[in-house]
């Protein structure tokens, strides 16, 4: 009893809160706390329905509300009202006939009807009362009337008929809040079929997927683009735009996201900006440097099989060594394969590719055998400068000794950003490229869903190696649940290169923000961007830009909860005005 008494004070409370502190009705419309709304009724109704022909009212954009009531018809009110329909209708044309003259439309109708009441009578449809509001809101009289007149074409487009119910304009609003109270009443009889043509969640717009996250959110109508990226044809997307368009702000968005909806992501930060996502997140920044426990072993397998890893590793020597001469490459071939034997690691014995690998000062060892047996002085000579080549990797205070080590790299963590901002340019692509051959054996190892963010991609897609690499993996990712996802400034690297192809083929979305007029013109042919598209990003703010998912093309804003936008954002001054408050 009490506990009755007390739900029914704090309803009466909740009243209290939510209740407006004006209302003032007027003959067409009706102005809520300075709001001005105003229904608009479906008056007649087209003779046919297509599917989802409600888009174009509900992907309009402006404020309104759309208001459907649904009410089923027994079958013996069905039949009565369509009995007494096809009567009235048949009189119609009778009197018609009269005078001489006939309708095609009138008598489409009647079969229409007929052919309905079967249907009805074998239980194939049914009759639903169907009434359509739209409540359409503005603060002020010209932008009240702007988009009632907007609301009423579109209607009249789809063949609505449009009307205001005059005078009636308090039921009006009571028709369209959430009470189920029809109390305009103007109904027309549709039967399932048509029905669920009405149903209004068909837009390409309004595909929201399960497990899907926001990607967008479209501009023209401010309808979210809410997409499963690990269930498009090729799961990896691509950034572009020029320095302060909003890319790292948008991958920051998109990790938080993905992450939140329960894929492993994995940062490659270059430009060491996502500490502080990693650190909102509970993720772990990894840094491969002297001070750091962490450090991926190149010569570990990782996965691979043997032959597959020599050629990586060819590759990645190719990356420290720069051009080398043939005979420089075929003793360098036979060091590694001396090497992974020395440590019992043989081609044939595939069980042997999982013992504990060499590491760098044991093929420095191996190079060092090679010279020995060199038969001319120009041979040592040639196998001397690999071998210096490897000095700051293999001597104890080399620049880069603790390369010289085996593979730690184990986390559990969900979220790891890899901090290579700290590296010289000359071993970033090399560092870069072992992360992704150990990110790409995390996810073969696991297959669970993955996200790997490259940002500023195109300073390390300079090598040949990494883009090998980078290649390999959009071709691959799918296989292994994993979406590769590529942040660039420089289209003009990508337009003119192989590695920039296959990217393009092998991404399913593409984010194209804002631009620069010189690089709109390596752009706008290899994204297919239209007139209007290449205006909006020339013009664009941060965030502003254009999404392709598949062919379509979407024109999009990156919006950012408070919470998210606490998350991702890196600009100071929203930053200290954070702090101040
Ligand atoms: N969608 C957005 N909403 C709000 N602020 C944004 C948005 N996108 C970018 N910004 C802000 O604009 C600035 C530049 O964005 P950033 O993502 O770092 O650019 P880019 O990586 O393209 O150089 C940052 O301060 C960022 O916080
Ligand atoms: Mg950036």
């Amino acid at each position: 009893m009490l506990s009755l008494k007390r739900r029914q004070s704090e309803e009466k409370s909740i009243r209290e809160i939510l209740k407006p502190s004006s209302v003032e009705i007027a003959p067409d419309k009706i102005t809520i706390n300075k709001r001005q709304n105003r229904i608009i009724m479906a008056a007649g109704w087209p003779g046919r329905v297509q599917e989802g022909f409600l888009d174009r009212i509900i992907t309009a954009k402006g404020e309104f509300d759309i208001s459907l009531h649904i009410h089923p018809m027994t079958n013996d009110d069905s039949r009565v009202y369509l009995d007494n329909a096809i009567k009235k209708m048949d009189a119609d044309n009778f009197s018609l006939k009269k005078t001489g003259s006939s309708s095609a439309t009138l008598t489409n109708k009647i079969n229409d009807a007929n052919s309905t009441l079967k249907k009805v009578e074998f239980g194939e449809e049914r009759l639903f009362d169907t009434s359509l509001y739209v409540n359409v809101k503005a603060y002020d009289d010209s932008g009240l009337e702007k988009q009632t007149k907007k609301i009423e074409s579109i209607m009249s487009s789809v063949k609505i008929v449009p009307r205001r119910p005059g005078y009636r304009m308090r039921e009006g609003i009571e028709s369209v809040l959430p009470f189920a109270r029809n109390m305009l009443g103007v109904k027309r009889a549709l039967t399932t079929s048509a029905l669920s043509a009405l149903f209004p969640f068909t837009t390409s717009y309004l595909e929201i997927e399960d497990g899907g996250v926001l990607l967008g959110v479209n501009e023209k109508n401010s309808i979210p683009i809410i997409q499963d990226i690990f269930k498009f044809r090729n799961p990896n997307g691509i950034v572009v735009g020029s320095s302060g368009s909003g890319k790292s702000f948008a991958a920051k968005l998109l990790a938080t996201r993905i992450m939140w909806n329960g894929a492993k992501v994995r940062i490659i930060d270059p430009e060491g900006e996502y500490a502080a996502l990693a650190s909102a997140l509970g993720g772990k920044v990894v840094k491969i440097s002297r001070d750091s426990k962490t450090c991926i072993n190149i010569l570990d397998f990782m996965g691979q099989g043997y032959n597959e890893k020599r050629e990586s590793l060819m590759s990645s020597f190719a990356v420290l060594f720069g051009d080398m001469s043939s005979y420089q490459k075929s003793r360098l071939e036979r060091a590694i394969l001396a090497t992974y034997k020395m440590k019992g690691i043989e081609k044939e014995d595939t069980e042997s590719w999982k013992k504990t690998p060499p590491i760098l000062s044991d093929l420095h060892k191996a190079l060092s055998d090679e010279r020995e047996i060199a038969e001319t002085q120009k041979h040592k000579d040639e196998i001397l400068s690999i071998m210096c080549k490897m000095d700051m990797f293999v001597e104890d205070d080399g620049l880069f000794s603790y390369l010289n080590s085996g593979t730690q790299m184990e986390f559990e963590n969900q979220l790891v950003v890899f901090d290579i901002s700290e590296m010289s340019e000359h071993i970033q692509p090399l560092i870069l490229h072992m992360i992704l051959e150990y990110l790409n054996y995390e996810m073969r190892r696991d297959r669970e869903r993955s996200l790997v963010i490259v940002d500023e991609v195109w300073k390390l897609l300079r090598e040949p190696a990494v883009v090998d690499h980078i290649f390999k993996m959009v071709k691959t990712s799918r296989k292994w649940n994993m979406s590769l996802f590529l942040i660039t400034q420089q289209v003009r690297d990508l337009v003119n290169s192989e590695a920039g192809e296959a990217v393009l083929a092998n991404t399913s979305f593409k984010y194209i923000f804002g631009h620069e007029a010189s690089d709109m013109k390596y752009s706008q042919p290899f994204f297919g961007l239209n007139e209007r598209e290449t205006q909006i990003l020339l013009t664009a703010k941060p965030g502003e830009g254009v999404l392709m998912l598949g062919d379509s093309h979407y024109n999009i804003k990156i919006e950012a909860s408070p919470e998210e936008t606490k998350i991702v954002t890196t600009d100071a001054d929203v930053l200290r005005k954070e702090e101040i408050d």
